[in-house]
């Protein structure tokens, strides 16, 4: 089984998925790792460990909605040509559209830093959440992870882990609280995903 992990950022999260890989604990391979910018460092991360890294910018010359349509495309045919089984979205921020969430409809997973469905939608992420949070002075707060629909943030939840809200915390203590449950949700989350995947495939799905 082939997983594709779609970054945008440092790759924390594309860090765990790969130490699990390495350590047995996810069975399925990664396939590549594509990133929508130039220059992250998910990228090194990839390459290091020997996954072919590649980007995918979206098309600035094109209107919002041409924009998603037309990256979306890009992203199935690389999906297609690598027989990605399953595409994580390890802190993805472009938002994906059209043909290729039918075709991988139940077969994309996000991450996100908060508890769904509070404190996401579009414009959330980043510090952003975490500062959303603290204003709204939650108790806690945490991270998801959900399987992708046409929404942003919207589609069924998978699992959740939560951390306490603790007095003096700032947007990135509170980030770092998380991002530590992050790297144990999208671990367990990629398990559970490969596993439901692979009963499919024996009954013939
Ligand atoms: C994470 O907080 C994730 O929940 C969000 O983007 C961030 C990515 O961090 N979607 P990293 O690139 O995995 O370090």
């Amino acid at each position: 089984m082939n997983i594709l992990v779609l970054v945008s950022g440092n790759g924390t999260n594309l860090q765990a998925l790969i130490d699990a890989h390495y350590s047995s604990i996810i069975t399925a391979g990664i396939c590549a790792v594509i990133s929508d910018r130039p220059g992250i460092y998910a990228l090194e991360r990839a390459r290091a460990a020997g996954i072919p890294a590649l980007t995918e910018e979206p098309d600035k010359g094109l209107s919002k909605e041409q924009r998603r349509i037309e990256h979306s495309k890009r992203i199935l045919e690389r999906a297609r040509n690598y027989k990605a089984d399953l595409i994580i979205l390890a802190g993805y921020l472009s938002i994906l559209q059209g043909e290729l969430l039918q075709e991988y409809m139940g077969r994309i997973i996000n991450i996100h830093p908060s508890l769904l469905p509070k404190y996401g939608g579009q414009g959330m992420y980043g510090e952003r959440v975490h500062r959303a949070v603290l204003d709204a002075r939650e108790k806690e707060s945490g991270c998801t992870v959900h399987l992708v629909d046409q929404g942003t943030d919207t589609g069924p939840i998978l699992l959740q882990r939560k951390v306490p809200v603790l007095a003096g915390d700032t947007a990135e203590s509170l980030a770092q609280r998380i991002h530590k449950e992050e790297y144990i949700a999208i671990v367990e989350a990629a398990v559970l995903m490969v596993q439901r995947l692979d009963k499919d495939t024996e009954k013939g799905n």
